[in-house]
């Protein structure tokens, strides 16, 4: 860390943002689709809207919903929408929450005290099976809430093996995981088969769909053969969903959904013991930025189901012409069959580090994998579509001057966050 004083004076407008705008220079230029994830772009005219109704309910606070009733009908008309395009019953309920992480967090803190609730005779420390493809915000939010992940091995396909996640069941189980999609290999899941599992063993089934929660109902509208992974599913008790990844809205937006409004119980935080009167609060947070939730509605509003099966066509296009292109370079591969927009590919007998390294040499902001060893495509959204042509003929050329040069990486770090 620098050890810089707090500053004495204060600097106007002008010379601040000159100063902010000098420090991002060297930020990656995400508009000119260099960056695969961290960014989800649908357009101009969606961030236009975004923006405008964050700032209209910047100050605003939603943990007050009585004092901002415009911020509870937000809430309620996103949790609504969201259950219906994840075909959950009348019987739903939901929250906005700060992101993925934040979902993941309180679907496993409903499971954990539901489960002390229904299921006492639990003792020590309850469990959670997952896929070992499952986010790590199942093992952070363990980690917080004294649960434990078992992450058990894929199946070939690169999806949940759902036989040997019946084998990884304790007597002291509360919850089965799968992801629609897991973030490495962007499938997803055999959801009606985990399903099955926490029906038949009574145990808490959540549903990652922080990455497809927003696509894949739209990708499914415009032809994509989707499999089964939301509320129709029977057996699903809660799905993560998030609004700003595909809901193309502002950072700081997901959705928790529960299958029954009578789960909410434990969900929300109660607590009477200060001199101040009854705080209860459905979320990790306190403070909730109204404008999140502002523009998480504005844009859902904006955009419509008509508005995001058409960003739906234009990513999901630009995905068959990006994954088609990599498997036209000789000794490259698409890895498993991606449901979604999410993939990585892997070389059969060139090293794939090598080739990021030539492709960070070309501009690209480039993240790789580790199992299998390869090149990660993150999250395309708008700010790709126009540039998959430029991407496809400069992995050409990393490819070909890796094998020209018989080069190997210098770095084999696939870390993700900071
Ligand atoms: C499948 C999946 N779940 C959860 C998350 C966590 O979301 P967030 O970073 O918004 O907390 C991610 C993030 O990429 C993800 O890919």
């Amino acid at each position: 860390m620098t050890s810089t004083a707090f500053p004495e004076q204060g600097l106007a407008a002008e010379p601040l943002f000159a100063q902010m705008e000098q420090a991002r220079s060297t930020d990656v230029d995400w508009k000119r689709g260099r960056l695969g994830l961290y960014v989800h772009y649908a357009g101009e005219d969606v961030l236009a809207v975004a923006r405008e109704a964050y700032l209209r309910f910047f100050s605003e606070n939603a943990l007050g919903p009585k004092a901002f009733p415009s911020l509870k009908r937000f809430e309620d008309d996103i949790v609504a929408w969201t259950a219906s395009i994840l075909q959950a019953g009348s019987a739903a309920s939901g929250v906005v929450t700060s992101g993925g992480t934040e979902s993941i967090f309180l679907a496993m803190k409903t499971a954990r005290d539901w489960a002390r609730a229904e299921r006492p005779a639990i003792t020590g420390v309850p469990e959670v099976v997952a896929p070992v493809s499952a986010h790590p915000a199942f093992d952070k939010s363990a980690h917080y809430l004294g649960l434990r992940v078992r992450r058990v091995p894929l199946r070939a396909d690169f999806r949940a093996d759902a036989e040997a996640m019946a084998r990884a069941v304790s007597p002291a189980t509360i919850m089965v995981v799968g992801s629609a999609p897991a973030f490495p290999h962007g499938v997803i899941d055999p959801i009606p088969d985990l399903a099955r599992l926490a029906r038949e063993r009574g145990l808490w089934m959540h549903v990652d769909a922080c990455v497809g929660g927003f696509l894949a109902p739209f990708a499914r509208r415009i032809g994509y053969p989707i499999p089964p992974f939301d509320f129709a599913v029977e057996g699903v008790s809660s799905m993560s969903a998030d609004l700003h990844k595909y809901g193309f809205t502002a950072k700081g937006a997901s959705t928790l959904l529960l299958a029954d409004a009578g789960m909410r119980r434990h969900l929300v935080f109660e607590f009477d013991g200060w001199p101040r009167g009854r705080y209860a609060s459905p979320t990790f947070a306190g403070t909730r930025p109204g404008g999140a939730i502002a523009a998480a509605w504005a844009v859902m509003r904006h955009l419509g189901a008509e508005g995001y099966s058409r960003l739906a066509r234009a990513i999901m296009g630009a995905r068959d012409r990006w994954m088609a292109g990599i498997e036209a370079i000789e000794g490259l591969q698409v890895v498993g069959r991606p449901d979604l927009s999410v993939f990585g590919f892997t070389g059969r007998d060139v090293d794939m580090f090598a080739v990021a390294e030539q492709m960070t040499a070309r501009g690209w902001f480039v993240s790789t994998m580790s199992e299998p060893p390869g090149i990660h495509l993150g999250m395309p959204t708008m700010a790709h579509v126009p540039h998959v042509d430029e991407y496809l003929a400069d992995l050409a050329a990393a490819v070909a001057a890796v094998r020209a040069g018989r080069l190997s990486a210098a770095s084999r770090d696939v870390s993700y966050g900071g």
